[in-house]
């Protein structure tokens, strides 16, 4: 029933001409939107470029926003800019933001509420640390970060909300969680909103893995009953892998 979606996280990579030959290698090739939601994350000055360039099936997301409308925040780029040049999707909350820019669960919320001001699909990422895992306080960690981050959604934004579960020990370390781990964390997210809103409600939310996604693991994880598609980063930096991935999403594989 849930539209599987694979979103390419390219992080601080890749030059314009870079992005524009990854987008021309895979825009011809994307499956049909609607059976897979195919979405490359690429740097602000790139963005209208490859919006130019999206094609039929693939959209293009920002990795960052900032919750302000408008005003003196030097070096932050808007939601109202990034709708007025195309941008279809943003991620909010990715740990890497969380770690190195200070934003909470609090400025997580304002910029998901702000997304939806705007014709913006916001990809709200959480996830625990290696010691929160070994203490067993997974899902009381991130249960936490999905309450705060839903705060005042209502039932149409929660039902359309794409939330990617990555712990942060898996992220860049080639250290995958298992499938059975990854499941876990994100049932357990789908009944965090089930009680904030209804099961119903909570069918319809999807919810990715993230954390060294590749074409090796991409099958098992699909494969689990609440994973809904992946947000990955080194492994879309490659055309070829990333097109693999996104064919391993699509429903019936
Ligand atoms: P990775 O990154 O696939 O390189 O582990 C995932 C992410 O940070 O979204």
């Amino acid at each position: 029933m849930r539209k599987p979606v694979i979103a390419g996280n390219w992080k601080m990579h890749k030059t314009r001409d870079e992005a524009l030959q990854f987008i021309f290698n895979v825009t011809v090739k994307v499956p049909n939107r609607e059976f897979v939601e195919t979405v490359i994350c690429a740097q602000a000055p790139v963005l209208r470029d490859l919006v130019k360039r999206q094609g039929d099936h693939l959209r293009i997301g920002a990795q960052t926003m900032h919750e302000a409308t408008e005003g003196a925040y030097t070096g932050e780029t808007s939601a109202a800019l990034l709708e007025n040049i195309g941008v279809s999707y943003v991620i909010i909350g990715h740990s890497e933001r969380r770690e190195y820019y200070n934003e909470t669960d609090e400025t997580v919320n304002r910029k998901i509420h702000q997304a939806y001001r705007y014709d913006l699909a916001p990809i709200v990422c959480v996830g625990e640390d290696l010691s929160v895992r070994e203490a067993g306080d997974t899902n009381l960690h991130v249960s936490a970060q999905i309450k705060q981050a839903l705060k005042g959604l209502n039932e149409e934004q929660v039902a359309s909300l794409i939330v990617a579960y990555e712990p942060i020990w898996a992220i860049g370390t080639g250290k995958t969680a298992t499938p059975e781990q990854a499941n876990d964390a994100i049932k357990n997210i789908r009944k965090v909103i089930s009680a904030l809103y209804n099961a119903e409600i909570a069918e319809q939310t999807r919810i990715l893995y993230g954390g060294s996604v590749k074409p090796a693991n991409i099958d098992a994880l699909m494969q689990e009953s609440d994973i809904d598609g992946a947000l990955v980063g080194g492994a879309s930096l490659s055309s070829k892998d990333f097109l693999t991935l996104v064919e391993a999403a699509l429903p019936g594989k």
